[in-house]
């Protein structure tokens, strides 16, 4: 038995015309943890779907070698018999089946058709307690948040005898905590001798659990770092990703701040359905000409409904409070109100809200500026392809053209197209909701420059990140909330992510 559990050699694989992955090489050792990384559309997902056969044998050139046998598989059902199992990017359970019945479709216990409720339950919590997981086998996929979720998924991987686990992005949606569960997951089927490929944007949770990193850009692979020879650095990772060395990972900058421009006075906000429920409490917050100003607060503090309130109040009921721009009151009792006095707030869930994902990169991009390049209530194409080739070449946008569908995009690329359709409609006021959530650093670097550009052209911004170290190194003045309420205001240069995590626990509010 050879060192190597997998070597894919000189995987070539075209998506019409585009070389997606250009004679790629991995070799992947026998119980090792084994990172993918590269910027968005560097072709990570696309090795891996090869390898696990979603893109058949005859579909790409090159060989996979798993356990010293070539293997061509023409579909995921071979790869699994196998054991290679991959859980992709985006979750593929069942919302309204429960845990067990998610783990054993396709795959169900019982004979002669009839389904063994008893068995399923009982091998059902087996696997829960394996990944760690405190639920009922009865619960439905619906009832639980996507961090369970994720583990659900990997319940279901290791019921298929699995030798290679790989998981596509598995913590890009997962808060603090289920991350740190999921890596000592991995850590623990690391001891059981599983093997395990991960693609991960956390360069900290890729160095905390790997012993190899294998780098893809622009789908070649530049090359693979050991833990043991001491090989693993962030700063070694990144500029094997982009390419050039990002000596600071937020572009050096001089605000120019002017006077307050968008002030939000005394708003309070109600559940939308459960209307006695406050979730919005009494907020005061004011954005200045050419100011980034921050918005740190755990999952559920309320910053995104505060920012969907105030644009053209798409969450909420019985919303009372004023908002003010450029010294009068404005109403903005619609989304079409809002963009039409200069708001714009682009979306945390771009694919639910921020796009129409079959349509292509142009058509996305004008969505909010029609009025822009239409003369009277026709749309002038050639005037939206210009505009579209400005931004894409501006963004760097990975894409064949501009009339690329966005739903072939990596993430990256889609959250650059919804900011690009943002910037079109000529916002005088910005809401940036995760601006760069799971998109990598060379993608994000672009993003903030253009978010300072932004602000240089005299924009009120207001940024709602989850990552300290964003809102730190991005953000001229910083609010944090809890519960629905601000509980603290400090200028750039006076917070840390100490004082800012004590505000967001904190429940006096200022
Ligand atoms: N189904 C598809 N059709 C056309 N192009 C695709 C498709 N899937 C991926 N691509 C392209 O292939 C490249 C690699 O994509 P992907 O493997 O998803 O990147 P990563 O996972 O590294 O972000 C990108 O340029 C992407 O646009
Ligand atoms: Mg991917």
């Amino acid at each position: 038995m050879s060192e190597c559990i997998l070597e894919m050699r000189n995987i070539t694989k075209v998506f019409s015309g585009i070389k997606a992955l250009n004679y790629v090489n991995l070799r992947v050792k026998r119980g090792e943890i084994h990172a993918l990384c590269g910027e968005n559309g560097a072709g990570k997902s696309t090795l891996m779907k090869v390898l696990s056969g979603v893109y058949p044998t005859g579909d790409y050139e090159g060989d996979i070698v798993f356990e010293d046998q070539v293997c061509q598989f023409k579909g995921i059902k071979e790869s699994e018999k196998l054991g290679i199992v991959i859980i992709h990017q985006e979750l593929a359970l069942v919302p309204q089946l429960s845990i067990a019945e998610n783990i054993f479709l396709g795959n169900e216990i019982g004979t002669y058709g009839v389904i063994d409720i008893d068995e399923t339950i009982k091998q059902t919590d087996t696997l829960l307690e394996k990944v760690g997981l405190d639920e009922q086998p009865s619960t439905l996929i619906t009832n639980i948040g996507v961090g369970k979720q994720q583990l659900v998924e990997i319940a279901k991987a290791i019921t298929k005898n699995v030798k290679i686990l790989i998981l596509d992005e598995p913590t890009a949606a997962l808060n603090e905590s289920d991350s740190e569960n999921l890596l000592q997951l991995l850590l623990e089927f690391k001891k059981q001798g599983i093997t395990c490929i991960i693609i991960s944007h956390k360069l900290n949770e890729v160095m905390a659990v790997s012993d190899a990193v294998t780098i893809i850009r622009d789908g070649k692979t530049i090359e693979t770092l050991y833990a043991k020879n001491g090989e693993l650095s962030e700063t070694r990772i990144i500029k094997g990703m982009v390419g050039r060395s990002l000596d600071h990972r937020y572009p050096e900058y001089v605000p120019n701040i002017g006077e307050p421009y968008f002030e939000v006075r005394n708003w309070h906000v109600f559940h939308p359905t459960h209307t006695d429920r406050k979730i919005l409490d009494d907020i005061n917050l004011t954005i200045r000409r050419g100011e980034i100003v921050g918005i740190a607060g755990l999952m559920g503090s309320g910053r995104t409904e505060l920012a969907r309130s105030i644009f053209g109040k798409s969450y909420g009921t019985k919303i009372t409070g004023q908002l003010i721009k450029a010294g009068q009151e404005i109403h903005l009792s619609n989304v079409k109100k809002a963009i039409d006095e200069g708001i714009a707030y682009a979306t945390e869930d771009r694919k639910g809200n921020g796009l129409v994902l079959i349509e292509s990169i142009t058509e996305n991009m004008s969505l909010a500026s029609l009025k822009n390049c239409s003369r009277g209530t026709v749309i002038d194409e050639n005037e939206e392809i210009k505009q579209a080739e400005l931004y894409k070449d501006k963004m760097r946008i990975k894409s064949r053209d501009v009339f690329q569908e966005v739903e072939s995009l990596s993430g990256g690329n889609q959250q650059k197209v919804v900011l690009a359709k943002w910037l079109l409609s000529q916002p005088d006021v910005l809401f940036l909701d995760e601006p760069t959530r799971g998109i990598d650093v060379g993608a994000k670097y672009d993003i903030y420059l253009i978010i300072q550009e932004m602000a240089r052209a005299g924009k009120a911004v207001c940024i709602i990140s989850s990552e300290l170290p964003e809102i730190l190194g991005m953000c001229d003045r910083i609010y944090t909330m809890n519960e629905g309420r601000i509980t603290s205001e400090t200028l750039r240069g006076e917070a840390t992510q100490e004082t800012l995590m004590e505000n967001m626990t904190n429940k006096v509010g200022v």
